[in-house]
């Protein structure tokens, strides 16, 4: 079943929060879903263990993935999961070479800034590299993460002329600068157990994650097939 990997070899790029994003959305649209945790912070197995009752049984995280476990585990997931999602650290490591070329599709977290978008493309460079010597062809996005919902900064447009420069293909669907994208590892459980009372603008962000998750679908297409609702069908 499909992999998709997170990369970034620039630290806080938001990979993990878009890992958690994702997850807990597919699930929710019915896949089965795993997560190997190889973030050396290990906030989804933290996240995973505080979120029993909300999370529901088709989320699964798999905890302390390291460069010797990877490809066992890996195995294991895709034996019994719709989507396997590969949380990684924010550096260059043989575990993100291992990572990344085990993917059927990898998302690359970049915040508007000259740096994140530096980390981004050490990961698109050895998507390249990958392609020419080895001739193994990895699908892969940008998503741009921390937008501000109401304003669209000068950093982040330079980030996306560089990436259309580039060719790089760039999600639609940005994901914004959300409390409830912070809490949720507070507190645990989904968007969808958070009391609304208490996170502010916690719909938007609901939306904003299911956004996010038919998009990365459709990006998929050998493995789902969406209609406009997001129900899905697993070939
Ligand atoms: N969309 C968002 N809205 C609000 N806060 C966010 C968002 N994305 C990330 N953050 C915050 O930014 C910080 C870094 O995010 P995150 O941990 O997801 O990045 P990372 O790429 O996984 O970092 P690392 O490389 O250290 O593993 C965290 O404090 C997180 O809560
Ligand atoms: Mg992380």
């Amino acid at each position: 079943m499909p992999v998709i990997t997170f990369a970034n070899t620039k630290g806080g790029a938001g990979k993990t929060t878009a890992v958690l994003l994702l997850a807990t959305e597919l699930a929710r649209l019915g896949f089965r879903v795993s997560v190997l945790d190889a973030d050396p912070q290990h906030w989804i197995t933290r996240w995973y263990e505080n979120s029993e009752g909300a999370r529901g049984n088709r989320l699964h995280v798999v905890p302390y993935v390291t460069m010797s476990t990877i490809d066992r585990q890996l195995a294991e997931e895709k034996a019994r999961a719709d989507f396997v999602l590969i949380d990684l650290p924010g550096s260059r490591s043989s575990l993100l070479a291992k990572a990344v070329g085990h993917a059927d599709y990898v998302l690359i977290p970049v915040q508007g800034s000259a740096m994140d978008a530096q980390g981004g493309a050490n990961v698109i460079e050895l998507l390249q590299y990958l392609e020419d010597k080895a001739n193994i062809r990895i699908r892969h996005s940008v998503v741009l993460t921390r937008v501000n919902s109401m304003v669209t900064t000068r950093a982040m447009n330079a980030v996306k002329d560089l990436l259309a420069a580039r060719r790089v293909h760039l999600l639609e669907t940005p994901i914004v600068e959300r409390s409830a994208f912070r809490d949720i590892f507070g507190c645990g459980g989904t968007l969808y157990s958070m009391d609304a009372r208490q996170v502010s603008n916690l719909d938007k962000a609901q939306e904003n994650a299911r956004a996010l998750a038919l998009e990365v679908l459709r990006q998929i297409p050998s493995a789902v097939s969406v209609d406009g609702h997001g129900m899905k069908e697993v070939a």
